[in-house]
């Protein structure tokens, strides 16, 4: 999805835009540019493509400024092209980067052609420009600074008072080359805090080369930044004041001001936690490689804060609230979008055999338009690594006046929207995901769900003391475990060459590996393109038997739990067609390889944690197939790593 990131500095600020624009190459795009302000001259350069071209176009042409802007776009309103790509201008005057979607613009923009505005694309962010310039033009000329500063604010705040929609916003005026404008409503933006220098970035992962101290800027904020101080308004209202030489407490998360400096503290300073490393590659060939192996680590700092080493369930992670509302929970609705809606669908196995709890789950694109029945006691969990997705988010502010019990977010990033507006909240401490293709963040979706049906079994009285130990210890063990299931690495990359030449394969799981082989699934059509789908095996000689032949590869999930005899079955019908087998089977489940059937013994472990470890040797074979392909690994065609629009 589309990128922001901006600044204002007492030093050339393009390196900084450019590699800002770099580190959100991530999220997808098909566009860059940026735009400077320097004595008295609006200065833009775009590419389509890659960033690198923008790059390329910047050595043939150089910007300088101390003031900039700078965008990757992902297309809604209008193709990918030169003429759409982003920052915007206005009367050669005004330049605008913007993510969302203005959903009047078209009123708008007819206004404005009335007016005499020409437009130069078919986007809706142009209008914002225009519209900008058309308010700036109706203030009286400023006479000194307080009086310019005024008029950017008063023209900033009437256009975003005409603007219907989702809009993160970065705006610069030439005539104004020590002011910021930036605006939130409906699409993430965070102030970056340096000192003698501030910035704006959709993404904080943007900005993490000049500071690890952010602002995450609330729905309807507007703020206007020089170098040396930020306001933060909702409305008229200013609601922070800060300026950057105050001084950093050492070791606080949330900064305090220095004295004489407003401190309302109702917009912190927060301190990136993950540092700046997080977003490299180190020796790895790509991120998502690296995302895969880095899972011991972060299911143990994802269970850390949620279970002691003794096995006591740590519930006030939950926030304040939880106490009171856990014994009140009934039943229990998940809604999310891909991955981690597949993440949603393992935990309700899990949620029903151990608590006892009925649960529903659902993709939030459904979820939101529907006319849902709530029955009294439902607590409504949305999953999201991004706490940014358009549809989950719409679906936590519709579920938030529709009767539910309370509201709870299963998130990996802790400053996003959709941990901001839920009750209660449940980090995964998977560290920033770059790879489009989710690993690490669904596996410690996983980890804390499981670990949730623990809490709602305990809550219900459904789980003893030794019942509770057990489950508690398996997953303990999991991130030794994953160690081992890791060293499949190899065996899988040599299956990967054979396995690449194919156009179709079907994966196939019982019980909770069902959701499991979706997953495997949906992995592999992302980043290799093969069309791949999952059933439940029960389901084959309901139809997708018709498939089979010697040609399909059938992918199945095949641990040691209480359906292996019903799947092994399945298998045979698979066989018996010619159909060519590749199981990740439980060590001791007694299949042996023969022609036409590969197996991969994963160790035998509990049924509880068996999903999270079956789910990483799926991530493996669609890795090294999308390198055999030689696809683009961490940037899959056509998709987005944060879908923030509908
Ligand atoms: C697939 C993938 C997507 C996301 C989905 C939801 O690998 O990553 O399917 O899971 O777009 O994103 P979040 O979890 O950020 O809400």
């Amino acid at each position: 999805m589309c990128g922001i990131v901006g600044g204002i500095a007492q030093r050339d600020i393009t390196p900084i835009l450019l590699e800002g624009l770099k580190r959100l190459e991530y999220r997808g795009y098909d566009s860059a540019g940026m735009a400077v302000v320097r004595t008295g001259e609006l200065q833009r350069e775009r590419a389509l493509g890659k960033v690198a071209e923008l790059e390329a176009a910047l050595t043939r042409r150089r910007l300088n400024g101390r003031l900039g802007i700078a965008h990757t776009r992902w297309a809604t309103h209008g193709k990918p092209s030169l003429a759409n790509a982003h920052p915007h201008l206005s009367s050669a005057s005004v330049a605008v980067v913007h993510n969302g979607i203005i959903e009047n613009f078209e009123p708008l923009k007819a206004r404005l052609e009335g007016q005499g505005y020409r437009f130069h694309s078919d986007t809706d962010t142009e209008v914002i420009a225009h519209l900008f310039d058309s308010h700036y033009r109706e203030q009286h000329e400023p006479r000194h600074a307080q009086e310019a500063r005024d008029t950017l604010l008063a023209a900033f705040r009437a256009t975003l008072g005409e603007l219907h929609g989702a809009y993160a916003l970065g705006l610069i005026h030439r005539d104004h080359p020590e002011h910021l404008l930036c605006a939130r409503m409906g699409s993430p933006l965070v102030i970056g805090v340096g000192s003698g220098e501030h910035f704006i970035g959709s993404d904080p992962l943007a900005l993490l080369q000049v500071t690890d101290r952010f602002i995450y800027l609330e729905e309807g904020d507007h703020a206007l930044m020089t170098s040396h101080d930020i306001v933060i308004f909702d409305g008229e209202q200013v609601v922070e004041e800060i300026s950057s030489d105050m001084p950093q407490s050492p070791d606080a998360g949330t900064e305090q001001l220095g004295a004489g400096r407003r401190a309302l503290g109702a917009r912190p300073i927060i301190r990136y936690e993950h540092g700046s490393q997080a977003a490299n590659k180190g020796d790895y060939r790509h991120f998502m490689l690296k995302e895969i192996h880095e899972q011991p680590e972060v299911l143990r700092d994802t269970l850390a804060d949620k279970l002691t080493p003794e096995g006591t369930l740590l519930t006030a992670v939950l926030g304040p609230e939880a106490a009171e509302l856990l014994p009140q929970v009934r039943q229990v609705q998940l809604v999310a979008c891909g991955t981690s809606y597949h993440a949603g669908l393992v935990a309700r196995y899990w949620l029903e055999a151990l608590a006892g709890v009925p649960c529903s789950v659902e993709v939030a694109s459904e979820f939101r338009y529907r006319h849902v029945a709530v029955q009294p006691g439902t607590l409504f969990v949305t999953l999201s690594q991004s706490g940014e997705t358009a549809d989950t988010l719409a679906a936590l502010r519709f579920a938030k006046s529709a009767g539910y019990l309370a509201t709870l977010a299963i998130c990996n990033v802790p400053g996003s929207s959709l941990v901001r507006e839920s009750q209660l909240r449940l980090m995964t401490h998977a560290g920033p995901e770059i790879g489009v293709a989710s690993t690490k963040a669904f596996t410690t979706q996983l980890a804390v769900l499981a670990w949730l049906a623990l809490v709602l079994g305990r809550q219900q009285g459904r789980l003893d003391d030794a019942d509770l130990a057990e489950q508690v210890a398996a997953l303990q063990a999991l991130p030794e475990q994953l160690r081992q299931v890791l060293e499949l690495e190899p065996a899988i990359a040599e299956l990967a060459n054979g396995f690449a030449e194919k156009r179709h394969t079907l994966f196939l799981g019982r019980g909770a590996h069902y959701p499991v082989a979706m997953e495997g699934a949906l992995k592999l059509k992302e980043i290799s393109y093969i069309h791949a789908e999952a059933y439940a095996a029960g389901e084959l000689k309901h139809g997708p038997l018709a498939l089979v032949d010697d040609a399909m590869p059938v992918v199945t999930v095949a641990p040691s739990d209480t359906l292996l005899e019903k799947l092994k079955s399945n298998l045979q019908e698979v066989r018996a067609r010619g159909g060519r087998l590749i199981n990740f089977v439980c060590e001791r489940a007694g299949l042996v390889d023969e022609e036409g059937v590969r197996n991969f013994p994963l160790p035998k472990v509990p049924e509880l944690t068996a999903p999270i470890l079956y789910s990483v040797p799926l991530q493996l074979l669609s890795y090294h197939v999308a390198l055999v392909k030689g696809t683009d690994v961490d940037k899959p065609r056509n998709l987005a790593k944060s879908v923030t629009v509908e």
